[in-house]
């Protein structure tokens, strides 16, 4: 879209951790996950595992196959970076 990325440290990811405020970060990537939670085909519980963190280990150990890129090109808010000095 032509919606402005943000830049995304952990500090700010963390702050997202509720069902209607779900963000997580897949291979550097960080996705607003709210609208795809009563999609995910392993529930909602588990995918909430990985709101407000990086999800890319637990997502992969999960479902590597899975193309989380293209399925959540729509939800992407921005880029998981480092924390500001
Ligand atoms: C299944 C997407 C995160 C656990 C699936 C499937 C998709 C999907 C497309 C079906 C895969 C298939 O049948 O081959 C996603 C996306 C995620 C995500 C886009 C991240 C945003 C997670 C996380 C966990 C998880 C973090 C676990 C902590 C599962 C499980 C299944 C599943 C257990 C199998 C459900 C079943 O077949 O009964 N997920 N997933 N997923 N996912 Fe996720």
């Amino acid at each position: 879209g032509v919606d402005m990325l943000l830049r995304v440290p952990p500090s700010e990811l963390k702050k997202h951790n509720k069902l209607d405020d779900a963000w997580t970060a897949i291979n550097g990537k960080v996705y607003n996950i709210t609208r795809y939670l009563p999609f995910h085909p392993g529930g909602e519980k588990e995918l909430m595992r990985v709101a407000g963190r990086d999800g890319t280990k637990l997502f992969m150990l999960t479902h590597a196959w899975v193309n989380a890129d293209f399925m959540l090109d729509s939800c992407m808010v921005g880029f998981l970076t480092s924390e500001p000095l």
